[in-house]
């Protein structure tokens, strides 16, 4: 298989400290974006794009371990990135996240 055909493994990219933000954030790494989340049990992420009608999650209300989307109120865990509440019927995918010292970084797709 020549160089186009690989495919390009994830990879731990650093996109914020623990003092950039206080409940979420929007992190990107090249052109994608991330919603990042400060929950009572430590950090996670998310695709940023409610998989409704794209609104950033990132800019959602965070209650518990939900992120909910004031556009139209939909409501996903963001943990397991499950649905809880429509009209979305998608759930959003869920990215691995890991501290080093105050770095946080996120286990996504090279840029
Ligand atoms: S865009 Fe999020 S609920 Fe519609």
């Amino acid at each position: 298989m020549g160089l186009l055909g690989k495919k390009k493994k994830p990879e731990w990219v650093r996109v914020a400290s623990v003092d950039d933000f206080h409940r979420s954030t929007m992190v990107k790494v090249g052109k994608h974006e991330y919603a990042l989340y400060k929950l009572d049990d430590g950090f996670f992420c998310t695709q940023n794009s409610c998989s409704h009608e794209y609104s950033p999650l990132s800019e959602g209300i965070v209650m518990g371990d939900e992120v909910f989307c004031e556009k139209h109120g939909s409501r996903f865990n963001i943990k397991s990135g499950r649905v809880v509440n429509l009209p979305a019927t998608e759930d959003i995918k869920t990215f691995d996240v890991k501290l080093e010292g105050s770095d946080i970084f996120i286990f996504v797709p090279p840029a």
